[in-house]
């Protein structure tokens, strides 16, 4: 059964966001960029994909698509979403961008419409992780993937015990870390055929999941 976060909801995750835009690529560009990198290089670079960025927030992964691509990024903050713009005015990306205001967990699109979908430090950091999750593998084809960078909940039940306590602070950021892999991804009916442990301690997962053909 997943936990529920009481407190991350739409209004939080969208105060948080539009007061950190100014200064989230301060923060997180570096740092996480790995994980990014990692997540894309999963993805073949000579295929003519149409992938689905979730949260793509101010747009740090740009630097990762290759020029076969058409990305379409959405994000539910005007703020984060404006930096994204921004970005891609300065330095163009190699791939075609399409950005997008809306909510992943409500995406306008229909079924089937991409041969992958991924989201990069999004899942704890959104009201509905499931509904999100459910969203993502409708609107990708049978075959395709859905790859998730996140950090979860930890094994170690010390360093859990600390990530349940923190996680009501971390809210007025923006994310949780509390958040339990193995039951989302069961209630989103989501098998891994990939997981991974990147970044800084290794406390952050790339999970590769493929969308059933039947
Ligand atoms: C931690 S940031 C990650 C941004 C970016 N993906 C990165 O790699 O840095 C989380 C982003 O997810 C967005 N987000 C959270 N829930 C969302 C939802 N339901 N629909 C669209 N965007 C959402 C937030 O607005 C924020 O920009």
């Amino acid at each position: 059964m997943l936990a529920p976060s009481h407190t991350l909801d739409h209004h939080a995750v969208g105060t948080a966001y539009a007061k950190m835009s100014s200064y989230y690529d301060l923060l997180f560009e570096k740092v996480f960029d790995g994980g990014r990198q990692k997540l894309f290089q999963i993805l073949p670079k000579d295929a003519p994909l149409k992938i689905l960025e979730v949260g793509i927030g101010t747009g740090l992964s740009f630097h990762c698509y290759v020029p076969r691509w058409h990305v379409v990024g959405v994000d539910f903050s005007k703020a984060m979403l404006a930096k994204a713009v921004e970005r891609q005015r300065k330095a163009r990306p190699t791939a075609r961008v399409d950005l997008l205001q809306m909510d992943a967990g409500k995406l306008a699109f229909p079924d089937d419409s991409f041969d992958a979908c991924v989201a990069a430090y999004v899942i704890s950091a959104t009201p509905e992780p499931i509904k999100v999750l459910e969203e993502m593998k409708r609107v990708t084809k049978p075959g395709g993937s859905i790859i998730l960078l996140n950090h979860f909940l930890t094994e170690n039940r010390f360093v859990a015990w600390v990530e349940r306590k923190i996680s009501p602070w971390c809210v007025p950021m923006g994310f949780r870390t509390d958040l339990e892999m193995k039951p989302l991804l069961k209630s989103a009916k989501l098998d891994s055929c990939r997981i991974e442990k990147v970044n800084v301690f290794r406390l952050w997962r790339l999970i590769e999941c493929r969308v059933s053909e039947d």
